[in-house]
């Protein structure tokens, strides 16, 4: 365990450590020794922290769900390759699950034309402090696409509206699908209401500000969450969706998992998406004894809005 609180990291048996300043991250893996993996927990301001990584022969796991970030990384990849590091990026819910749930579907219609994906997330679930600057940050993002109704196991028909995860822009190049939109609620339709109607404002720094403190504060709703891939090719429409509790919990598991196949070592070197190594195809599946169940929903449940 390693992070910026000294105090913090001894308590738990870690160490000192801060992804802004890549110099001192790499003295830190230097001070350490022979390091097998870090497992990015936080988004650092650019690849630099991954460069330390990879260029040491240091795997890599990063939750990270920035498209810029994560292309920063994947530019790493001739590095990787000649260290003979191991990065996996795209672990997480999302990115992650849906990036597996999407290339299911993929495959079953023969070769998507087109995917939308859907993440139903708790508004009642305490999500840490970096993941709700994430979503906060990217809420004045303009909207790639229109808002999609479509139907969530459990939580009955939902919209939800475009959202700049970056599964959305890796699968275009890692299944060669041409459109793909990810697009988010909340379980609580009036946060969900709001939460995009302030999208606009949000642009607004001081509303930024104001919109993180809220949500810290408030936990309207409970902690489910659940995510949705439809893959279209012509009249073909297949859909799959995985539901559990406590998204954060979850992205912790996949990137255990994750992280035990790469320390096992039969991973290839140089830097892929989960959904990009097939060993990673059945992780939902694995994820039954955590809670996380995986539905065939009838295909035909969505219809595009606006
Ligand atoms: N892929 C997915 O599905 C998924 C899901 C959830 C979250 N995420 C991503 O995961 C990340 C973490 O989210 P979270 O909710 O766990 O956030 P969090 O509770 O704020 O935790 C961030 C952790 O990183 C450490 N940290 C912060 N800045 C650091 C730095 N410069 N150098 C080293 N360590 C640093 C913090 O400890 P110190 O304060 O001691 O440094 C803390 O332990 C976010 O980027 C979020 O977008 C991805």
């Amino acid at each position: 365990m390693a992070g910026r609180d000294a105090a913090k990291a001894a308590r738990l048996g870690g160490v000192r450590a801060d992804v802004g300043d890549p110099a001192g991250f790499g003295r830190t893996l230097d001070g350490l020794g022979d390091v097998a993996a870090a497992v990015m927990c936080v988004e650092p301001p650019d690849g630099a922290a991954a460069r330390a990584c990879l260029e040491r022969g240091t795997g890599l796991v990063d939750v990270g769900a920035t498209r810029r970030l994560l292309d920063d990384v994947a530019g790493l990849h001739p590095l990787a390759a000649a260290s003979g590091a191991t990065a996996v990026l795209s672990v997480g819910v999302a990115p992650g699950l849906t990036n597996l749930l999407a290339r299911r579907a993929h495959e079953d219609v023969g070769g998507a034309e087109r995917i939308d994906l859907t993440v139903l997330l708790g508004s009642g679930e305490r999500h840490g402090a970096d993941a709700v600057r994430w979503t906060v940050d990217h809420l004045a993002a303009p909207p790639a696409a229109g808002p999609l109704r479509t139907a969530l196991p459990g939580f009955g028909s939902r919209t939800a509206y475009a959202f700049p995860f970056s599964d959305q822009y890796t699968l275009p190049r890692t299944l060669g699908t041409p459109r793909v939109a990810t697009r988010l609620c909340l379980d609580s339709r009036p946060l969900t209401a709001a939460l995009f109607g302030l999208r606009r404002a949000a642009r607004r720094p001081a509303v930024r500000r104001a919109l993180n403190a809220a949500f810290r504060r408030i936990h309207l709703g409970g902690d489910g969450f659940a995510v949705r891939a439809d893959a279209h090719r012509g009249s073909r429409h297949c859909a799959y969706a995985l539901t559990g509790r406590a998204q954060s919990r979850v992205t912790g598991l996949v990137a255990a998992h994750v992280t035990a196949e790469l320390l096992g070592g039969a991973l290839p070197a140089g830097v892929h998406h989960i959904e990009e190594l097939p060993v990673f195809a059945r992780l939902p599946e694995s994820l039954a004894e955590h809670g996380v169940t995986l539905h065939r929903p009838a295909p035909g449940g969505g219809s595009l809005r606006g």
